[in-house]
């Protein structure tokens, strides 16, 4: 969400599955007839306007400009906001704060934390699903494989993402005062889509960091060879699934009025 400038077209065309998984997420945040509802790296928005579709009153934040510009495009009715989740305030606190496919981004828990916490309601929930401990592992493994193959250093340290476990996200989210109401980790397969190009994309969309040095020949190369590697796992009759796992949690804000 904060490093990377991403191709508005290329991630609602052939990465609707971020939002499409998200749905399941919405039943847990069960968003209520006039809540207040924040949606923390809202993307180009369709999941905010499906809690604007159960009634809520939303308001939609994501620290990439032409996402947040997208957004406002697709669905002019709502409040789409330019905002980094570390470093964030609100003028009314929220009913609920909801985040999908977000957090794993943002290696500083803490001060995300921190501001949802704010941003809540005493009472208020925070309901939110992203990548937890072992994701994408045989990805990030031939990625990094491939790349010290032809000469870089350490890849690992050019990993821009953050895979907590349930322990770790839920000692983060009590040491700031939530009560954990629902921690699960789980492994959920995921089809890329655009069959045998779908790694690529992917790799092209979310791996950018490990390409960026590259020239577009090398690029194409490292591409091919952790496909190469990741078939006999990963693909099956045309259709390429990423190995995701994720945390999804429920935590509750303690009303220190009770
Ligand atoms: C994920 O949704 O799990 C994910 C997306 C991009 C990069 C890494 C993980």
């Amino acid at each position: 969400m904060l490093q990377n400038q991403w191709d508005t077209s290329l991630y609602e065309g052939k990465h609707a599955f971020v939002w499409k998984y998200g749905e399941e997420l919405l039943q847990l945040l069960s968003a209520q007839p006039e809540e207040h509802i924040l949606d923390v790296g809202c993307g180009t928005g369709q999941l905010t306007a499906k809690i604007a579709d159960a009634g809520a009153i939303v308001m939609g934040i994501d620290a990439d400009v032409m996402m947040v510009e997208k957004a406002r495009q697709n669905y002019p009715q709502l409040k789409f906001l330019v905002a980094d989740a570390r470093d964030f305030q609100v003028n009314e606190p929220f009913d609920a704060v909801f985040s999908n496919a977000t957090l794993h981004w943002i290696p500083e828990a803490n001060a995300v934390i921190r501001c949802i916490y704010q941003a809540l309601k005493p009472g208020g929930r925070f309901v939110a699903e992203f990548g937890g401990k072992g994701n994408i592992q045989a990805i990030a493994e031939a990625v990094y494989d491939v790349v010290r193959n032809i000469g870089l250093q350490s890849p690992e340290h050019l990993n821009p993402w953050y895979f907590p476990s349930i322990s770790e996200y839920a000692t983060c989210l009590e040491q700031q005062g939530f009560e954990v109401r629902y921690a699960v980790l789980f492994d959920r397969p995921t089809t890329l889509e655009d069959g045998d190009a779908g790694l690529a994309n992917w790799i092209r969309m979310f791996g950018e960091r490990f390409l960026s040095g590259l020239s577009v020949e090398q690029q194409s190369r490292v591409i091919h060879a952790v496909e190469q590697r990741l078939k006999p796992v990963l693909y099956q009759n045309g259709i390429w699934r990423a190995d995701y796992r994720r945390i999804r949690v429920v935590a509750v804000k303690n009303d220190m009025s009770i």
